[in-house]
């Protein structure tokens, strides 16, 4: 019998093995945008905008973006609803996959982000089929429903993650059986299934909680995001 025992890998062995691994894992997203999910000129645009006008840098990934125009073509949606444009970037991934009598309602809390986006659908040639309502979404939300506005074929929630439980409930409430909603930011380190300390990983907790329990939905995470750390959760409404 051989006497070769399984060497521990010191302190040093593992923290270079994770820092490869990290590394790894970077080019792979990277490369998985490059080949997936190039950004063209408007995206380009939206991005340069944003950061010229000095907003922060916290808008979806390309693939992100990608995921979500595949999903609205999938559906052939023609009705969307976003819940914060910040400088247009997802809107505009979003607005591309409308067709020209489509249309996008953006809701947007802060009049500076809603001024870049603004720029952006208009320099993408989409600002026909998008409409940017600025105010508290919680506001804005009940304005849809009392107008008829919906139901929505695809809802993208991306605004303030405390009220995220009670965004599914107006998303709900402007669904159709087959509509999709995605919300971002969901996974966050897994703090969806930790117990809450403050209001944020409450409302990614409940949020979770509620799309994956309730009967009436369908819902997935995908962790496609920030070194595979976070992402998105998609849900199928299969009833009202
Ligand atoms: C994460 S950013 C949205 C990023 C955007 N979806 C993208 O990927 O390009 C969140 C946006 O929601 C807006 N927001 C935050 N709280 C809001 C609220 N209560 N109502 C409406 N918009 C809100 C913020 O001002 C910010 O622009």
């Amino acid at each position: 019998m051989s006497d070769v025992r399984e060497q521990k890998p010191t302190a040093e062995e593992e923290l270079l093995a994770l820092r490869q691994l990290v590394q790894i894992q970077r080019e792979l997203e990277e490369q998985i945008n490059r080949v997936f999910a190039p950004e063209d000129e408007a995206l380009h645009y939206a991005l340069q905008a944003s950061a010229e006008a000095g907003l922060p840098q916290i808008n979806i990934s390309p693939i992100e973006g990608k995921l979500l125009q595949f999903l609205a073509l999938a559906c052939r949606a023609r009705a969307i609803l976003e819940i914060g444009t910040l400088g247009g970037y997802s809107g505009l991934w979003l607005a591309r996959a409308l067709p020209p009598d489509g249309r996008l309602i953006t809701l947007e809390l802060n009049p500076r982000h809603a001024d870049v986006a603004r720029r952006v659908f208009e320099h993408a040639g989409v600002s026909d089929r998008v409409e940017i309502r600025l105010g508290r979404a919680l506001e804005l939300l009940p304005a849809l429903v009392n107008e008829g506005a919906g139901p929505f074929d695809l809802i993208f929630i991306d605004a303030d993650k405390a009220p995220y439980p009670r965004y599914l409930d107006w998303a709900l409430q402007l669904s159709h059986p087959g509509s999709i909603i995605v919300a971002d930011n969901c996974l966050r380190d897994g703090r969806f299934v930790r117990e809450p300390v403050d209001d944020v990983t409450a409302g990614i907790f409940e949020y979770c909680r509620r799309i994956t329990a309730d009967p009436r939905l369908f819902s997935l995470a995908l962790n496609i995001d920030s070194g595979y750390r976070d992402g998105f959760t998609v849900t199928l409404v299969r009833e009202v």
